[in-house]
């Protein structure tokens, strides 16, 4: 059994959506794609609103389209024309080339870049382009006869995209009749035109910008349901039995369990999935896929992370930082911290990213290749120098904490710029000066870490050269200050090295003058003590000499007094 599971494809696609050919696969979503379809057939403008990840692209490309081939629209019949794109950074030439490609399908002959050329000449004339190429490209000889005119669905996959391309260009003018040409072509009686437009719903609001736009989305729009339990269950059992394998009981409600509450389930889930099944196939293990063959992906809350980074660590380290740039050039964080992805093409890529188109397209396969769907396209298409690359959902971004601090970074290091870039503008305006601290320090900061390009900069604001120059100025201006500071601080070091020299002089004159008086008063000191003892040796010896006197007197007193007496009887003789 093992032999046959190592042999078969893997069912899960992982975290991008699913798409046509793999509608065999796609399951749980019965329910909703039958509503959906009753909504398009009332409303040929239907929104397909929901979170990010809730599955709607899945729905559409997967649910509805198979449907719609098979007839399910019983008034409208199995004829379609499907053009299926996304606006990114041109929303008209992207149309154009999905109507080319689906007016084509049928005929052997690739699309011609002269042909989309002249729809997008069709398309931008005025705001009945759908019509006309309706009448012109997919009607018999051009007629007006609607019913000879095979049904037309334009999907416009990841709507949002066009606010952002409404942000870059110079006026909003451009999407503006994007817009109106899609809003005319789903309301002209004459030709099927119907229009499916899928959006992430926190963007619903942002709608208001277009007139019209609003209104036509209240009739018609439906909000993606999350799936349920059992839903679920179908989505992991389903395709696993369509490949004759089995899973265990055990581990299909330890799936169900892990499920986090956010709308990024689906996500993980389908992620923890297809990683499981890889790990399983791989371990050529017999028998149905158990909790052990999950655990070892690391579970639903980190396989993705995991994954992530055991591809990073995979990388060389010049590979890392092409790795790095890759994943910051097609990132985008909005104006109110939203997340989304911004697809670019390989060449607009090599611009900024430090490294030949060879090297980056290495990376890229790695990140794209079977069991890693990071990038966008899928691993059987061939990337070209015009292929756009794009991460395959924004839970990734959500769920690897990688690639979320890289966001994070490149979004701090555009606001810098943005600022820096603003006050450039204002500058030559003559409304502000030139930058001060802190912001100087920052802004040289900035530049030395980030080395920012113009292609780079491009991406969010065009007066890059000024910008620089800008700064450049701003540091100019600095270093004159410091220099003339340092020249002071030279010329001050001097005079105060003197006035120090001066007074440690006179400060060693004083101290000598003061010692020498200290001697001077010690030896008077010394002097008056020793005068002192000499005057009381003096004093003492003077007493002596008085005292020797008085004694010497005394003693002749004495003899005197025993004189008298014999001279005294001499006399009476
Ligand atoms: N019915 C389904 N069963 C299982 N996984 C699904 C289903 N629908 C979508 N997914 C998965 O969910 C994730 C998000 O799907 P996607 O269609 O890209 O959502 P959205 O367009 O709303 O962001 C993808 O990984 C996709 O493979
Ligand atoms: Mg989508």
């Amino acid at each position: 059994m093992s032999s046959q599971h190592r042999s078969m494809p893997n069912p899960f696609p992982g975290l991008r959506p699913f798409e046509l050919e793999e509608s065999h696969l796609f399951f749980g979503r019965d329910a909703q794609v039958a509503h959906l379809l009753q909504k398009l057939s009332s409303n040929r403008f239907t929104a397909v609103l929901g979170a990010s990840g809730t599955g709607k692209s899945s729905l559409i490309r997967a649910g509805v389209l198979p449907r719609l081939y098979s007839g399910f629209l019983s008034k409208t019949g199995a004829d379609w024309r499907v053009a299926i794109f996304r606006p990114g950074s041109s929303p008209f030439r992207n149309l154009a080339v999905a109507l080319n490609q689906c007016r084509d399908s049928d005929s052997s002959q690739s699309p011609n870049t002269d042909d989309a050329a002249e729809t997008l000449a069709i398309l931008k004339r005025s705001s009945l382009g759908l019509v006309n190429f309706a009448r012109y490209s997919l009607a018999d000889n051009g007629n007006n006869n609607s019913s000879t005119t095979p049904n037309l669905l334009v999907v416009v996959d990841q709507f949002e995209e066009i606010f952002r391309f409404a942000a870059i260009v110079e006026s909003d003018d451009e999407v503006a009749d994007f817009v109106k040409v899609l809003l005319e072509g789903a309301r002209n009686p004459a030709f099927p035109i119907y229009v499916l437009i899928n959006m992430r719903s926190d963007f619903l609001g942002d709608c208001d910008r277009f007139f019209e736009l609003p209104e036509t989305i209240n009739q018609g729009q439906y909000l993606v349901p999350r799936m349920t339990r059992d839903q679920c269950r179908e989505a992991i059992e389903g395709p696993i039995s369509m490949q004759a394998a089995g899973i265990s009981r055990s581990l299909v409600n330890r799936l169900l369990n892990d499920r986090p509450e956010s709308s990024d389930q689906l996500s993980l889930l389908q992620h923890a999935l297809s990683r499981t099944w890889d790990r399983w196939d791989a371990n050529g293990e017999s028998g149905e896929i158990g909790i052990h063959d999950y655990e070892r992906i690391g579970g639903m809350s980190d396989a993705l992370a995991q994954q992530g980074d055991e591809i990073f660590f995979e990388l060389t380290p010049e590979q890392q930082l092409i790795a790095e740039q890759i994943f910051k050039r097609i990132t985008e964080t909005g104006s109110d911290n939203r997340l989304t992805r911004r697809p670019d093409t390989l060449r607009q890529i090599s611009e900024v990213v430090q490294a030949s188109e060879v090297e980056i397209r290495r990376v890229i396969d790695i990140f794209r290749r079977e069991g890693t769907s990071f990038l966008m396209p899928p691993p059987f298409v061939e990337v070209t120098s015009d292929s756009v690359i794009d991460i395959s959902h924004e839970s990734l971004i959500r769920n690897w904490p990688r690639l979320r601090q890289w966001a994070d970074e490149e979004n701090q290091s555009a606001r810098v710029y943005l600022r820096l870039a603003e006050n450039a503008q204002l500058y030559s305006r003559r409304e502000v000066s030139l930058l001060h601290e802190p912001e100087l320090t920052m802004a040289i900061r900035w530049r030395e870490e980030t080395r920012p390009r113009k292609a780079w900069a491009d991406r969010y604001r065009s007066n890059f050269e000024d910008t620089m120059l800008f700064l450049e100025k701003s540091v100019a201006v600095i270093k004159k200050k410091a220099r003339r500071r340092n020249r002071l601080t030279a010329l001050a070091v001097v005079v105060l090295s003197f006035l120090t020299i001066t007074a440690a002089f006179f400060g060693w004159d004083a101290r000598r003058q003061r010692a020498l008086a200290e001697t001077q008063s010690k030896v008077a000191a010394a002097a008056h003590k020793e005068a002192m003892e000499q005057r009381a040796i003096a004093d003492a010896a003077r007493k002596e000499a008085m005292m020797q006197m008085q004694l010497a007197d005394d003693a002749r007193q004495e003899a005197l007094q025993r004189r008298s007496p014999a001279s005294s009887q001499s006399q009476r003789r």
